[in-house]
């Protein structure tokens, strides 16, 4: 368990700092030990991008769930062109695909919660777990606006799941102050964020939603609120 003083002490440093300085401190002063966790959402290509200008590399991966939508397939690739860089791409194992599919049914998600979770796990969080190896830190594109479940997260928290600090350049930015810089930046972002999806994530988990509905609530939308976390992010 990482000292809850350090966590604090590092949360004062960098409070008050940009999205872009806190990256440059992550990318910086834990060099090879500190990777980016893209979805290739809005909030992560915002993320993208600012690591690009920092110029230092980095690691970055995505997860692979074989379940993506091909919008976010190609701007995958788009992405990794644009700013020339090289995400790393995680599978889940495929003989625990091929057995859960095999037993449970190609849509097994819709017909319990216990299914659902099975799935995000072996597609997943099993890949993130072994994309973690080796790392100290990671960094996601988390907003406390996003959800009720996100409400009391930090800028810096200790990720107790995983064993490492986990960073939040985005904690506070709004839905406004997000699009306001995507647009200012021309950065390339999935066309589904034009046509009512805000929060993308597996093509047969994910809908659009309504004007005024929940940023999430096109994500599991057969599920209560409280549950809807792939478990990526529990805590
Ligand atoms: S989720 O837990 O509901 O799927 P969400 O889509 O809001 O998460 O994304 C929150 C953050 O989790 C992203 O900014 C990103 O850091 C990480 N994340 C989510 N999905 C993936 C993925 N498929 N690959 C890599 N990182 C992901
Ligand atoms: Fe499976 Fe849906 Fe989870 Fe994707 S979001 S891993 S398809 S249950």
């Amino acid at each position: 368990m990482k000292n809850k003083a350090e966590i604090d002490r590092i949360n004062e440093m960098l409070a008050g700092k940009s999205a872009q300085e806190v990256i440059e401190w992550f990318l910086k002063d834990f060099e090879g030990k500190v990777a980016f966790s893209t979805s290739l959402g809005a909030e992560d290509q915002v993320i993208t991008q600012m690591i690009a200008q920092v110029g230092v590399p980095a690691d970055i991966f995505t997860l692979d769930t074989g379940r993506l939508f091909p919008e976010t397939y190609n701007l995958l690739d788009l992405t990794s062109k644009k700013y020339d860089l090289n995400i790393r791409v995680m599978f889940p194992d495929a003989s625990r695909v091929e057995n859960m599919v095999n037993e449970k049914g190609i849509n097994l998600f819709y017909d319990s919660i216990e299914n659902r979770k099975l799935c995000c796990h072996i597609r997943k969080i099993e890949p993130l777990k072994r994309a973690f190896a080796g790392l100290d830190a990671w960094i996601c594109g988390l907003r406390r606006e996003q959800s009720v479940t996100r409400k009391d997260m930090r800028l810096v928290e200790w990720d107790e799941n995983n064993d490492l600090i986990k960073v939040n350049p985005l904690i506070e930015w709004t839905e406004t102050e997000l699009w306001d810089y995507i647009k200012a930046n021309r950065i390339p972002y999935n066309k589904l964020h034009d046509t009512g999806f805000p929060s993308i994530g597996c093509q047969p988990c994910t809908r659009a939603i309504l004007p005024g509905e929940d940023v999430r609530a096109g994500r599991w939308w057969w599920e209560n609120p409280e549950t809807r976390e792939c478990g990526l992010h529990k805590k």
